[in-house]
């Protein structure tokens, strides 16, 4: 196998990171789908006292956004907004946001980094919390899609009943998502500074 010719960065040649390049893309292309979608697997199990496990919830959100005719990214978005709920439990939806941030539109970004603090209007005034933290967003230009987001598919999708489609039916959706160029919509899409 084909091997850099350095023990420490700062002696490495162009062809040597010409060669990592090819490495990181090749691995990329073969497991970052799957491990993404292995953090989503992971929520499966615990309820947490919900009446569905996080996984389902997953599930149900992509749904929901799917049958109100949201476009492919968002239906990706709510599939995946929970995926930091494992392994950052206390700042689950930053680090969703930071995994997929390549491959989106910064307005969607934004939704999936701010859905914790706008998913908040629904409870935490019962723990004691303030349900309108999320007032110091108001007048962002991404505040009501957040706000809808939260209204339409994360805070409803908590629901034995609801018939939710399974992973099979989202998987190509977020392998075509995951295959985009890095950082073109976030570039073409991010406000002017
Ligand atoms: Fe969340
Ligand atoms: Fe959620």
């Amino acid at each position: 196998m084909d091997q850099v010719s350095f023990t420490r960065m700062e002696d490495g040649t162009a062809a040597d990171y010409a060669l990592i390049l090819r490495e990181e893309e090749r691995l990329k292309a073969a497991q970052f789908a799957d491990h993404v979608l292995g953090l989503l697997k992971a929520m499966q199990g615990p309820k947490l006292g919900y009446k569905i496990d996080r996984y389902q919830h997953s599930l149900q959100s992509a749904t929901r956004a799917e049958r109100d005719g949201a476009d492919e990214e968002t239906v990706v978005a709510a599939l995946l907004h929970d995926i930091g709920d494992t392994v950052a439990p206390d700042n689950h939806a930053e680090l969703a946001a930071t995994v997929l941030k390549p491959y989106l539109t910064h307005r969607t970004w934004w939704v999936i980094q701010h859905h914790g603090i706008f998913q908040g209007y629904y409870f935490w005034h019962h723990i004691g919390g303030d349900r309108n933290a999320r007032e110091a967003y108001r007048g962002h230009p991404y505040f009501q899609d957040c706000a809808d987001f939260c209204a339409k598919w994360d805070q409803t999708a908590f629901d034995p009943d609801y018939d939710t489609a399974p992973l099979e039916h989202f998987e190509p959706k977020v392998r075509r998502v995951l295959a985009r160029e890095p950082w073109r919509l976030w570039k073409e899409t991010a406000p002017a500074a």
